[in-house]
């Protein structure tokens, strides 16, 4: 497993961005995990992000939930009462739609987002609680990563699994199925994942997406020293470094970079650390994977699932699919 996989918990958070920082800095080629994106401010601007109209991603999967949150309820339900889990606290309007299928069919559901930070948890608690009623928020501090130790949903029960908003893009197929293959161990046979993928379309309406005219990604990326100029006591230089964001059609990925428009030296005061860097050097910072047909399905197979349905919307721009736990 890699560094892009997040830290434990908040309590890590300082030695973890820390050990990201030296890791990725004395790699060749300089890398830095997309999950230093999420700090405060990068949670903004990452919201920000979703609400470009270049950014399709979200409102392209909400729309496919809007038509279809009826339908994934009841087959992950099959006679069953539902709980709902979420990996990550909240993909706010999007859980919303399936929470509110859930509680049209059954009158109340548990919902149970997992997430490292107790804040977007508590964020989360407080935004669905005081929304759709019915709902009953039960956090999990967990880092889903590593496996999660939710209790088995009660005798009679089954545990629907949200892994929406193209989350697992982030990461490579290995990384990918390692991470499933943990979700598959926390759930019981009948349980159900459902996972969301965005899909490999024309190159420009992806590099769109990362690289919005408005300028949202490019800021989005270059938070990310910002971060570690506060954290580490860094004395990066953001308007030093172009936000670069490109298809790697080899890899079935978007891949985004802060270039060095400059050569110069960055210090790390923290970690007693200088960095070089070279005029037109990349720091790479994170990679989002896309998807074809049948590649989703074919890793809810290889990692415990059976494959039940999958929904897409008319351009097939992004995937939905529901699989059983085996
Ligand atoms: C949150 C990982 C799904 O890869 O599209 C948005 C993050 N990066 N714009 C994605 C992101 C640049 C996003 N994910």
């Amino acid at each position: 497993m890699t560094t892009s996989l997040p830290p434990v918990a908040d309590e890590h958070i300082a030695e973890q961005v820390a050990l990201a920082a030296r890791r990725g800095l004395t790699s060749y080629p300089k890398r830095l995990p997309p999950w230093l994106f999420y700090d405060e401010a990068g949670s903004r601007l990452f919201e920000q992000i979703t609400e470009l109209p270049e950014y399709y991603l979200t409102r392209t999967e909400r729309s496919i939930l809007a038509s279809h949150a009826g339908e994934m309820i009841a087959q992950a339900a099959g006679n069953s009462r539902l709980r709902i889990a979420e990996l990550g606290a909240g993909s706010a309007d999007k859980t919303r739609l399936l929470l509110t299928a859930a509680v049209a069919s059954q009158g109340t559901v548990v919902y149970e987002p997992l997430d490292v930070s107790e804040s977007a948890l508590a964020a989360a608690r407080k935004r669905i609680e005081g929304e759709i009623s019915g709902v009953i928020v039960e956090p999990r501090r967990a880092n889903y990563a590593m496996g999660f130790d939710l209790p088995p949903a009660p005798y009679g029960e089954r545990r629907l699994v949200l892994y929406i908003g193209s989350s697992i893009g982030n990461f490579d197929s290995e990384e990918a199925t390692q991470l499933l293959l943990q979700v598959r161990a926390g759930l019981n046979t009948g349980d159900s994942l459902l996972l969301g993928v965005d899909m490999v379309k024309d190159a420009a309406t992806m590099l769109a997406a990362y690289d919005d005219p408005a300028g949202v990604t490019a800021a989005f990326n270059r938070n990310l020293l910002v971060r570690l100029n506060r954290e580490l006591g860094a004395d990066f230089k953001p308007e030093n470094f172009a936000h670069c964001a490109l298809w790697n059609a080899a890899k079935s990925r978007i891949e985004m970079h802060l270039e060095s428009s400059v050569q110069q030296t960055v210090r790390l005061a923290a970690l007693d650390m200088d960095v070089e860097l070279a005029q037109g050097e990349r720091i790479h910072t994170e990679n989002s994977y896309k998807y074809r047909p049948g590649h989703a399905e074919a890793m809810l197979h290889a990692t415990g699932f059976t494959h039940q349905a999958t929904w897409t919307d008319a351009q097939g721009w992004f995937t939905v699919c529901l699989g059983e736990a085996l």
